[in-house]
């Protein structure tokens, strides 16, 4: 059962400045919580309880504001700085001590996931004991991700990074599943042409020892973007269409916790004292009642 999660939430954000320029891209509002709360649901989701956090240098104080260690979510959150994006398996070598001994999930900062089926499969990938699993979904621009081609028993025969040409349209996403070889695994890998350590080169040490799983995020289910200000705002709107016809929150992360058991109606008291008088309080209040 993994029971570690790692939330790479470093990045410069280049692509979103000047709004990245003071404030970690992964704090900026998707409509009305901060982008983080969104990986973090999924991760919780999991029923993953200790959280590793990666920021970058100097933005400690920033995400500890908004998710303290000591927390009303019941989780154990851990952070660590990196002094500079070195690539997604980097966090497994900043993360190692974190992991120790177990396996881990990997979800990146900044990937929005939504679902009605999601968390149950979720709950499935928790239980991998051996090699690694990845979620694959479609996109119109595959050639922005890593590319995944599989055959017709949705075996992965091959992953790219970024290909310029490709005839797959299947993503691979930003949450990953790793056994315990994963800290050695990344520890003989070498930057690639950008100059960091690519997941997919990580991915295809396990695909080379038939140790790589696929799953899918399934039809009705969404991976959006929120890479360049355009996605950020589309998915800023989905979040915003679904909260306000449904009256149910998307990543509200105290609901999440009290459905998992985790705390009790006193912390979500304390979460409200906390958040002040907001929307997501007055949510959180009817959540109670
Ligand atoms: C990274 C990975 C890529 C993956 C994507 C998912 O891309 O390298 O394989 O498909 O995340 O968001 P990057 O964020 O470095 O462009």
């Amino acid at each position: 059962m993994i029971k570690k999660g790692i939330i790479l939430a470093g990045g410069l954000g280049t692509r979103m400045s000047p709004l990245t320029k003071a404030v970690n891209k992964q704090l900026l509002p998707l409509y009305d919580k901060p982008l983080i709360y969104y990986p973090l649901s999924v991760l919780m989701l999991a029923g993953i309880k200790n959280i590793l956090i990666i920021v970058n240098k100097g933005q400690l104080s920033q995400f500890r504001k908004i998710l303290p260690e000591k927390n009303n979510l019941g989780i154990n959150i851990h952070y660590k700085e990196q002094s500079k994006p070195r690539g997604l398996p980097d966090a497994f070598l900043i993360g190692k001590n974190f992991i120790g001994k177990d396996n881990v999930a990997l979800i990146l900062g900044d990937n929005f996931f939504y679902g009605q089926n999601f968390s149950s499969k979720l709950k499935k990938s928790v239980k991998l004991k051996y090699g690694a699993q990845v979620y694959l979904h479609p996109v119109n621009n595959p050639n922005l991700y890593g590319v995944a081609t599989t055959n017709k028993k949705n075996k992965i025969l091959k992953i790219i990074e970024k290909p310029k040409k490709t005839k797959s349209n299947l993503a691979v996403t930003g949450i990953y599943f790793f056994d315990n070889n994963v800290i050695d695994l990344s520890k003989t890998l070498k930057p690639s042409k950008r100059n960091e350590l690519e997941i997919v080169d990580l991915l295809n040490k396990y695909k080379k020892k038939g140790k790589l799983k696929a799953e899918f995020i399934g039809r009705g289910g969404a991976w959006l973007d929120t890479g360049n200000i355009e996605d950020f705002y589309n998915t800023s709107n989905f979040v915003a269409a679904i909260e306000n016809r449904q009256g149910l929150k998307i990543a509200c992360l105290e609901e999440i916790a009290f459905v998992n058991k985790w705390i009790e109606k006193k912390d979500i008291l304390n979460a409200i004292k906390f958040y002040g008088n907001c929307n997501y309080s007055k949510y959180l209040k009817r959540f109670l009642n």
